[in-house]
């Protein structure tokens, strides 16, 4: 039995579609228990042991309950060695009533010094295509799988990619922000966010994206992260993740011009 009272399901793949990905060892679906608090304990690496949030997510305005979790997140001391190398948690922004959200892998410098998710280049761009969509930053939610920036040996600069017991560690924050926000879309930014949320990938983000998978019942578009985007300028690369967008939009039934279709179809 899993701490949901179900069957243990470690190791099992599940499918989604055609694609096998791993759900690793927690609830398929985020329950609220009978005092009122999400159930999403996760039996995770052994470095973390068990992780209960502990914070009831069910009273209060949707901005209390997600102001609650992220006083609850910026005390965090699962992964000790992030706790002591993080300027401050970078816990997500946004409406939280927000019915699109995305989500990143980790915090790099400047967000672990600004305290706010894709601030940096490749916020900026990621900004640049929530405009494109006619919306704003306020009017989504932005988080990442990983709270903290992940360290890095002293003088040197650039990030890293999260390890599985860091992103394992973390998930229970991002899925019980899922919870409170009750988003209809997600968009997963990059490989690394799509491993974040459902466990290693045989399939690369070059075919999960232009699917659907699912979070907690929650539709998740994968798409390519910004960063890719700012490293490949090819306008075949920025239709692909513009696709992924509109798919979101569609899914959302937000109005979509006949130049927002057309957009990256030629230079
Ligand atoms: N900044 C973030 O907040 N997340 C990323 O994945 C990349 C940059």
């Amino acid at each position: 039995m899993n701490l949901c009272g179900q069957p243990q399901n470690r190791g099992v793949n599940n499918f989604v579609g055609t694609l096998a990905f791993n759900r690793f060892e927690y609830c398929p679906s985020t329950t609220l228990n009978k005092a009122g608090y999400l159930d999403n304990s996760l039996r995770i690496s052994p470095l973390n042991g068990y992780v209960n949030l502990n914070v009831n997510l069910t009273s209060g305005s949707k901005a209390d309950r997600l102001e609650e979790l992220r006083k609850k997140t910026s005390a965090c001391t699962i992964c000790p060695h992030l706790a002591k190398s993080r300027t401050q948690v970078v816990f997500g922004v946004g409406n939280p009533e927000a019915k699109l959200m995305f989500v990143g892998e980790a915090p790099g410098a400047d967000e672990d010094e600004q305290g706010e998710p894709f601030v940096g280049r490749a916020g900026q761009l990621l900004t640049k295509m929530i405009a494109a969509m006619e919306l704003t930053r306020a009017q989504v939610y932005i988080a990442n799988v990983l709270k903290c920036r992940p360290d890095m040996p002293p003088n040197t600069s650039g990030n890293r990619k999260p390890t599985r017991d860091e992103m394992e560690a973390c998930l229970p924050y991002l899925r019980a922000q899922v919870a409170v926000i009750g988003p209809q879309v997600i968009v997963a930014l990059g490989a690394t966010a799509v491993e974040g949320l459902f466990g290693p990938q045989k399939t690369p983000i070059s075919r999960l994206r232009g699917t659907w998978l699912e979070l907690d019942g929650v539709p998740v578009r994968p798409t390519f992260h910004p960063s890719y985007l700012l490293r490949n300028q090819n306008l075949t690369e920025k239709r692909k993740v513009w696709e992924d967008l509109l798919a979101a939009m569609e899914r959302l039934n937000l109005p979509i011009s006949e130049k927002q279709r057309g957009f990256f179809l030629k230079a």
